[in-house]
């Protein structure tokens, strides 16, 4: 590993995101080279203490993040720039697919390609805040400047995959939460109050997840806590007080479709994370 602060590094892509990284670059005092296609972009940057790459080959020196808008932006922008004997860690946002098909592409020029995703917000970039995920070859330099950084593993598609498999858990907590505020409310209580309650509700549920974990990865479900079909009768009372709120029930339904297919498949009498086998397979 080399020193920390000392890793010569290039920005390419001077958007919010891309501004944002050169900037704790610099902060950290890594030596910094930035280009952007809008050259102005730079200005305050360089005011900062970076340097300007004159052409997008000349940023290719040492470690370069790359931070467009979309692959596609990538290959275009790098397809003639002589990728031979570069380094590029691109944590431009895209599918497992984009990325694994970059770092093939990227390697038959001859670069080392590292595929990335950034789990964080301009603001939050050079604080631990931001979570910045790393699949590829193992780097041999240190991109601490940026937040917490973890190397998930050689496969160039696996960023991309934590990347999407977070956004779900994030969307499907906060939808969850939603769908609880929206019935409540229709009581009078505001989402405030019920904020700390959900908090407490989620904070729990985290921690049934290792052992569910185990569950799924032995491939047995015995029913220690509950059966599904226990559960099921549960999720039925969340469909039909919903519809009687006249709040939206679509949530409450899909979760109970879900029990009701594993049932139907004879998972009725099995813990709750037999359900992966429905997550497994395409929907209806
Ligand atoms: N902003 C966030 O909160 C956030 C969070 C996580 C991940 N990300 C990801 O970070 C990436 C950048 O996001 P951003 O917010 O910085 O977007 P942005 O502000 O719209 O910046 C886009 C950048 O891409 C450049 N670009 C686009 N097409 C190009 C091309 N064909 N050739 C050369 N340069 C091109 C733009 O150059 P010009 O300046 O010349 O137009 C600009 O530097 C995206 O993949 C995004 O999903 C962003």
């Amino acid at each position: 590993m080399t020193d920390k602060t000392n890793t010569p590094i290039s920005v390419v892509g001077l958007g919010l995101m891309g501004t944002a990284l050169a900037r704790a670059f610099l902060k950290a005092g890594h030596p910094t080279t930035v280009w952007n296609r809008t050259a102005a972009k730079a200005d305050a940057l360089v005011a900062e203490g970076a340097r300007l790459a004159p052409t997008i080959g000349d940023a290719l020196g040492g470690v370069t993040i790359v931070c467009l808008t979309d692959y596609s932006a990538v290959r275009e922008l790098l397809g003639d720039a002589g990728l031979d004997g570069a380094t590029l860690v691109n944590l431009t946002s895209g599918d497992s697919a984009q990325a694994r098909e970059t770092a093939a592409w990227a390697e038959k020029h001859g670069a080392r390609y590292l595929d990335g995703a950034i789990m964080a917000i301009p603001s939050s970039i050079g604080t631990d805040e931001a979570v910045i995920l790393l699949s590829g070859p193992r780097p041999d330099f240190d991109l601490g400047a940026l937040g917490t950084v973890s190397h998930l593993g050689e496969d160039p598609g696996l960023a991309s995959l934590y990347d999407v498999a977070g956004l779900t858990m994030m969307w499907s907590v906060l939808n969850a939460w939603l769908q609880g505020t929206a019935m409540l409310k229709t009581a009078g209580v505001d989402a405030a109050t019920y904020a700390p309650f959900a908090r407490q509700i989620a904070a729990g549920v985290a921690d049934w997840l290792p052992g569910y974990a185990e569950q799924i990865d032995k491939g047995s479900f015995p029913a220690e806590v509950s059966a599904l079909e226990t559960d099921a009768r549960a999720m039925a009372h969340m469909v039909e007080e919903s519809e009687a709120l006249g709040v939206n029930a679509e949530l409450p339904k899909l979760i109970k479709a879900m029990a009701d297919r594993a049932i139907a498949a004879g998972h009725g009498g099995e813990q709750y994370p037999v359900l992966i086998r429905e997550f497994e397979r395409p929907g209806s």
